[in-house]
């Protein structure tokens, strides 16, 4: 099937929606004191995000004025930017600060060598970008969204431990994973299927731009029961299931009362996806499970074991997707978020292929 394996559309997918959608890059905790930044990739741009001297968070591209080089990598904090190859330096909100042993001065101009920046909003405590110019906000478009998540606290809970990986699949077939519960039973059999059974996974709503499934918790299984304090006081639906809202193009976001995983896809190549994430908890909870022997080191390896279910699957989907007999069958219920994600791909996608008629 060659919407897994084909480079014109891995092409056309960087400059029609990664290029130009809200894309998730992180949490406003890695940059909450002033001269925090951190590295990214948005569809092959090199980005700096960066907590700037007026306290503003900032989206930069870390591509040197000079004559190319990542002027960062990786996070830190600072209140200079200093690109590694002739150390051309900048402040936190792109302006060039110095250029050793010029003759001429760079800006004499009046200052329009600097970083070109891009819209950045943050929302429910993620940091969203968007390389587009002057693009139409994201807030607006994930009102019902934000109304499912919101009253779980996630804009102030802490990364307790963070995903960065790289998964031998198409992008789409890692998204497809997340988007629906009905594969737990078969990938996560065991623990995780005991406390998230198939059975229990229910499509809920979906707009243009997000869509929501839920997930019965069984709160008396050894995963769920830590958490069914906090579902008692939440009550309602919340109180026996579990959200998961998937924000197109690319990032998931599922909540129990006591935890949040937050995942995104970004293609690197038609067959490889760069994985990033995290499990949020409430502040009380990071010092508690911080201070429990072995909570800690119990939780990574459940996410480990649930990141590594799926991602083995990708090796064997996207190995079967290049088979000529490899065909779509019929889709259950619960996974009706799957037909809209692929809606929102047709909707970009489609209309800039051939001439207009
Ligand atoms: S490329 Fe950055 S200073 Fe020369
Ligand atoms: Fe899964």
């Amino acid at each position: 099937m060659a919407a897994y394996t084909s480079q014109d559309l891995f092409q056309l997918e960087a400059e029609e929606i990664f290029r130009k959608e809200w894309i998730c890059v992180g949490r406003d905790e890695q940059v909450r004191e002033i001269g925090d930044w951190f590295t990214t990739e948005i569809a092959g741009e090199p980005i700096v995000i960066t907590r700037d001297e007026d306290n503003e968070v900032r989206a930069l591209s870390s591509i040197c004025r000079h004559r190319y080089m990542s002027i960062a990598n990786g996070a830190g904090n600072s209140r200079r930017l200093t690109c590694p190859y002739h150390r051309w330096s900048y402040s936190l909100d792109g302006s060039l600060r110095g250029a050793p042993l010029m003759d001429e001065p760079v800006n004499s101009d009046g200052g329009s060598c600097k970083l070109p920046s891009f819209a950045l909003e943050s929302w429910l405590g993620f940091i969203f970008v968007n390389l587009a110019e002057d693009p139409a906000p994201l807030a607006p478009k994930l009102e019902g969204a934000e109304a499912t998540l919101a009253p779980y606290g996630i804009k102030d809970w802490r990364i307790l431990i963070s995903f960065d990986e790289v998964w031998a699949g198409n992008w789409k077939l890692a998204l497809e994973t997340a988007l629906e519960g009905y594969h737990l039973d078969g990938l996560h059999a065991g623990e995780i299927a005991e406390m998230l059974p198939s059975k229990g996974a229910k499509f809920i709503e979906a707009t243009k731009q997000w869509s929501c499934f839920r997930l019965d918790v069984n709160f008396e299984s050894a995963f769920g029961e830590p958490a069914k304090p906090f579902a008692k006081a939440m009550g309602g639906t919340d109180a026996t299931s579990s959200p998961t809202v998937s924000i197109h193009p690319h990032v998931n976001i599922s909540c129990t009362p006591a935890s949040s995983t937050w995942l995104t896809f970004m293609p690197l190549e038609p067959g490889r996806t760069r994985v990033q994430g995290a499990y949020l908890v409430p502040a009380a909870e990071y010092e508690r499970i911080h201070q429990a022997e072995g909570e800690l080191e119990m939780t990574q390896q459940v996410l480990a074991q649930l990141n590594r279910e799926d991602s083995s699957a990708m090796v064997d989907l996207q190995r079967n997707a290049g088979s000529r007999f490899a065909e779509p069958g019929l889709l259950n219920e619960r996974e009706e978020a799957l037909v809209h994600f692929y809606r929102y791909l047709a909707d970009r996608l489609i209309s800039v292929e051939g001439p207009a008629q």
